[in-house]
């Protein structure tokens, strides 16, 4: 059996927990070889060894959301990896307040740690795919809520909202240097993330209620649908942003 990533060179960011570290591990057994990065070392560096079984697994810690480690990042990954030819920007974070007491400090860290992050690294990516004349695939995290609003996470919804449309200028700017470029837009998955939001049992019964699958989407099924795009099995998909949600955004 042809394993769907042999011979693809990825990078995954946030990848020391959660979705992040569900997509290593696909990506792996999948066959690709993968530099992941996360700002926590610790976690980080447990997610590592763990997912060393699996295959050829490079690490480094630091922040994505910082020029000067992007550029680290790709160069790493490049003497590590080869070359890079696939990118899954998938660190971000969600800050919980209500509009009217949401802080700058948290608009701007949203901001740069979701949006500027996949920006600045997918740029640089682009240009070592673009020097090897193979193309690629990048594949940005947004969210069901870049898409609609949800109360209380007003600096989530709006760089998630700015990632689709990072993702379709990407697309149509990369498409000649048969670079594809998607985003991905899960609703509520089950991750520490998700937890953290500090939800009750209670809400958390009636969200479901909002879910016509009536459960919360796992991390393995979001890596499934990266893996996916990843693939040459996806050649024809660009600038798409692909809802994962349990039907839960198509039901008013
Ligand atoms: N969990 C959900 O329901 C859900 C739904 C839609 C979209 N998403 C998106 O999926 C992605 C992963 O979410 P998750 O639930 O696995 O979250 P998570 O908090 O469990 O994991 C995110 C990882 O990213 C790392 N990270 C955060 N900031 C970073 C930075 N500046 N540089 C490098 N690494 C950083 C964290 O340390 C963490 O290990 C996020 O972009 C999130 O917005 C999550």
């Amino acid at each position: 059996m042809t394993l769907r990533l042999q011979g693809k060179h990825a990078i995954i960011t946030g990848a020391g927990r959660g979705i992040g570290k569900a997509i290593a591990r696909k990506f792996l057994l999948e066959g690709a070889r993968i530099v992941v990065c996360d700002i926590a070392r610790d976690r980080l560096e447990t997610a590592a060894s763990e997912l060393g079984e699996l295959g050829d697994v490079y690490a480094l810690a630091g922040d994505v959301s910082q020029a000067s480690f992007c550029d680290q990042l790709v160069q790493y990954a490049t003497s590590v990896l080869g070359t890079v030819n696939v990118l899954a920007n998938n660190a971000g974070i969600a800050l919980f307040a209500p509009f009217l007491q949401q802080t700058e400090a948290d608009w701007d860290r949203t901001m740069a740690v979701n949006v500027k992050s996949m920006f600045l690294l997918g740029q640089r990516v682009a240009r070592v795919m673009i020097e090897h004349g193979q193309g690629g695939a990048i594949i940005n995290m947004a969210s069901t809520n870049g898409l609609l609003g949800e109360r209380d996470l007003v600096a989530y919804n709006a760089s998630k909202g700015a990632v689709v449309l990072l993702t379709k200028t990407m697309a149509i700017e990369l498409a000649p240097y048969n670079i594809r470029v998607n985003s991905v837009a899960p609703g509520s998955i089950r991750t520490d993330m998700a937890i953290e939001g500090g939800v009750d049992e209670s809400f958390v019964q009636a969200y479901l209620q909002k879910i016509p699958m009536r459960r919360h989407g796992a991390p393995d099924e979001v890596a499934n649908l990266f893996a996916y795009l990843a693939s040459d099995e996806a050649s024809f998909i660009t600038g798409d942003a692909v809802v994962i949600d349990g039907g839960q955004i198509s039901e008013e």
